[in-house]
């Protein structure tokens, strides 16, 4: 598996940056105890946990995403941030022969865990230190790219940021795989629940109810949407999206 200095060779890939990258102000102040203290990422890391807090869908969740993928994955795929779980683990063994998974994070130590989470070697796959809102590739250069909740976790300016980065980089017909809180259900028997967690842990997710994620999207962007399926009561959504022209 190659590392991020390795990366900076592959001119096709996504180049690491010169120097490691400060934590964006927000991920500091208000999720340091989720994903940047090295303990937070041992102890959130399990899957019962995460389970719990997709209150029980997250294999279904992660089967969304998996079946937009062809089987076997070919071609160059960006994972834009990396997710506790099984994710990712799961999207290698989808990988064919030939194909590329670059995927990046803010936060070296959530390469590091994803890193140790995978198969290796496997040169398929770089893990590279780089902000979402500002990715360090071409124009144009990969087939797919996967968001697994991130925009309800940054806040309004740095969302439309990274949605316009990760349309940028995809091909035109490449296609953006999202999955994602959503407005639930008036009757939702977790909404009040969920809206709780969301004020005590996740101020802007409370955006992904009041608004479509196609709204943080930049005005010119030329994009079909190609799906829009919703989980558990409308808790949550995943878009499927593909870039024209
Ligand atoms: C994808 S989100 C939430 C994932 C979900 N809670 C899970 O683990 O299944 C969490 C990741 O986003 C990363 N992240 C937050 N802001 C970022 C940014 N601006 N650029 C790249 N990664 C970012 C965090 O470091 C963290 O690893």
């Amino acid at each position: 598996m190659n590392s991020p200095t390795q990366c900076q060779d592959a001119a096709s890939r996504i180049a690491a940056a010169e120097q490691p990258l400060p934590t964006p102000v927000y991920l500091r102040k208000l999720y340091w105890w989720a994903y940047e203290h090295p303990l937070a990422v041992k102890f959130w890391d399990r899957d019962f946990l995460i389970n719990f807090i997709l209150l029980g869908n997250y294999d279904r969740l992660g089967n969304a995403v998996l079946e937009e993928f062809p089987q076997p994955l070919g071609g160059k795929t960006l994972q834009i941030s990396c997710a506790y779980g099984k994710l990712t683990p799961r999207l290698q063994q989808q990988l064919g022969d030939e194909a590329q998974l670059d995927i990046i994070d803010v936060l070296q130590v959530q390469l590091d865990n994803t890193r140790r989470k995978l198969q290796q070697p496997d040169e398929r796959i770089t893990l590279t230190q780089c902000n979402a809102a500002m990715l360090k590739c071409a124009d144009a250069s990969y087939d797919r790219a996967l968001m697994f909740f991130l925009p309800h976790e940054l806040p309004e300016p740095v969302r439309r940021q990274a949605l316009a980065e990760a349309f940028r980089v995809l091909k035109p017909g490449g296609q953006l795989v999202m999955v994602e809180f959503h407005r639930p259900k008036w009757w939702h028997p977790l909404r009040l629940y969920q809206r709780l967690v969301f004020m005590l842990f996740e101020p802007f997710a409370t955006d992904m109810w009041e608004h479509e994620l196609t709204e943080y999207f930049p005005p010119e962007l030329q994009y079909r949407l190609d799906k829009k399926a919703t989980y558990f009561g409308d808790l949550y959504q995943k878009l499927v999206l593909t870039k024209l022209g």
